[in-house]
């Protein structure tokens, strides 16, 4: 399962004005954008996430400073850093995430193929084992 999750590289068209980036549903990002999310303000040593989702898929961006994203499929984890906003990690569905080591400023921008709703959240881990036994 961890195979699917990958860092994609963004267009960067780079000027001497500032550089730009940007995506587009399929053709950067695997699915068709719902929604974006960001996550800002973060206190030093907190983590986000600690979830894994039944149905989203998520891109995530580090649009300014850095953070590590560790996702794991109950059998091994994986971690990944980001630190540029010209790439990104496409996370799909079913996977638990967490999210730590935000740096001062830090802005996680999530995209997501889903909109928001509860029920698409495992937020217990042991459920989250169980659920990758069946
Ligand atoms: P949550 O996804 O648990 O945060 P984390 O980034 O740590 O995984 O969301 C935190 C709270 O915000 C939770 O009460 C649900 C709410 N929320 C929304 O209402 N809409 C959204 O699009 C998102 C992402 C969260």
């Amino acid at each position: 399962m961890l195979t699917h999750v990958r860092l994609i590289d963004l267009p960067k068209i780079e000027d001497y004005r500032g550089n730009l980036s940007f995506l587009e549903s399929y053709n950067h990002i695997p699915f068709e954008i719902k929604r974006t999310y960001w996550i800002y303000d973060v206190p030093g040593g907190q983590v986000r996430g600690g979830h894994a989702f039944k149905e989203q898929e998520e891109f995530i961006i580090s649009m300014s400073g850095s953070f590590d994203i560790i996702v794991d499929d109950g059998n091994e984890k994986k971690v990944y850093s980001l630190n540029r906003s010209y790439y990104g990690l496409y996370i799909p569905r079913g996977l638990w995430r967490e999210m730590r080591n935000f740096s001062t400023n830090s802005l996680a921008l999530v995209i997501s193929s889903t909109s928001f709703t509860e029920e698409d959240y495992i937020r217990d881990y042991d459920v989250f084992l169980k659920i990758k036994e069946l």
